[in-house]
This record gives structure tokens, C-alpha cells and sequence, in this order.
């Protein structure tokens, strides 16, 4: 199973240009903040872009990522929120979250075919609400990504096309939030 060794220096990098710039890199944190969570699972959490702004607005935030790159970067940049290194597919902490956030198309850097597994995983850290954001011209839609939520007990709450709300009309990105499907019955 082939997996995207990354820099995490250098994907970090990136995001600190675009700050030094002006740009507004913590769209993905704002848009989770609107829920008013005590508790966020940054799921894919890179170098902490998301995690380490919820931290600093007060929010109890643990990050997951495969990547130990990655996550040493995410560690050095903060290093009293607590980061575990592990495969989001058959995740288990053990608990469970107000919001699991999984935000820079995190689907389409699992390995192709574990997506299943990927959002179950996920899903089992749900208290709330699963937000997602990804491109949708990649290999990994919506269709997918529904069937993949309600498999795992999920159902769609709301869908834009932007971290900044804007209205899904059928474009090539899309920002999606579900919750536990109450009626949901699983065949154990
Ligand atoms: C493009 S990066 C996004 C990082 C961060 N969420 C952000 O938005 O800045 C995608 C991340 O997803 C992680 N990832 C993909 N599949 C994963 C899996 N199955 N388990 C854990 N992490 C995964 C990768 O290691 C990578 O760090």
C-alpha cells in the first residue's frame, strides 16, 4: 500500500508564507469554531494548522496523523497539545469528540480503496458532527463519501462549497457536515 511521504517542514512552509502575506490560513478552524465545540479530533492533522488555532481560542484539541514528518513538525510548533501518530482507519482512542474535523483533503491522500475504513474510523470519534473538506475531481466524490458517512452511522446535516459557507451548487469542492444517525442499526 503505497503512502505520500511528506516534508513537514516544508508543507508548513507554505501555510507561513501565505500568513506573512496577509492571507487568512485558519478558514477550516473558524468554520469548526461556529459550532462552539469543547472538544475537536483534527483527523489528518498534518503540521497543526487546524488543531493549534483551536488550542489557541481555547478548544481541547488532539491531532492524528500517519505521517511522522508530519507530526514532528506539528509537535515543534506546539508542543503541549497532544499529537498521536497513527492510521486514521482503525482508529481507536477510546473516546469521542464534539467535532472530528478532517480538513485538506485527507480522502485523497489515503491510500485508494481504504476510504471505507478511513471514514469509519472517523466516524467512531463522532459526539457531534464530521466535517470534511475536499476536492471533488479527484477520484473521490460525494456519492463515495455518503455511502462511506452512512455506512459508518452518519447522516449529511449540511454541504457548502467553501469553508466560508458558501452555498454547494454541484462545484468541484465541497465542505460537508454529518452527525450520528440515530436510527442507524449496525448488523452486530
Ligand atoms: C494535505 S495534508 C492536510 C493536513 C492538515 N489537515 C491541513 O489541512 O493542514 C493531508 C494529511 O492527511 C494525512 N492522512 C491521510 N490519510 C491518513 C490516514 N489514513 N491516517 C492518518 N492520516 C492520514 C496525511 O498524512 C497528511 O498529513
Amino acid at each position: 500500500m503505497t503512502r505520500i511521504q511528506w516534508d513537514g517542514d516544508r508543507f508548513q512552509d507554505r501555510f507561513d508564507v501565505l500568513a506573512a502575506q496577509g492571507a487568512d490560513v485558519h478558514g477550516e478552524a473558524t468554520f469548526v469554531r461556529a459550532y462552539r465545540p469543547v472538544s475537536v479530533l483534527d483527523a489528518g492533522c498534518g503540521t497543526g494548522r487546524v488543531a493549534i488555532e483551536l488550542d489557541r481560542h481555547g478548544v481541547e484539541v488532539v491531532g492524528v496523523d500517519v505521517d511522522a514528518s508530519m507530526l514532528a513538525t506539528a509537535h515543534r510548533r506546539a508542543p503541549g497539545v497532544t499529537w498521536v501518530e497513527g492510521d486514521l482507519a482503525g482508529l481507536e482512542l477510546g473516546r469521542t469528540f464534539d467535532v472530528v474535523v478532517m480538513a485538506g483533503n485527507v480522502p485523497l491522500f489515503t491510500p485508494p480503496g481504504t476510504q471505507a475504513a478511513l471514514v469509519a474510523g472517523v466516524a467512531r470519534h463522532v459526539g457531534r458532527l464530521l466535517v470534511a473538506g475536499f476536492s471533488l475531481d479527484r477520484g473521490y466524490g460525494l456519492a463515495d463519501y455518503d455511502a462511506h458517512a452512512a455506512a459508518a452511522g452518519l447522516r449529511l446535516v449540511e454541504r457548502f462549497a467553501t469553508w466560508d459557507r458558501d452555498p454547494f451548487t454541484g462545484g468541484d469542492y465541497a465542505v460537508s457536515v454529518h452527525e450520528p444517525d440515530q436510527g442507524h442499526r449496525t448488523m452486530e
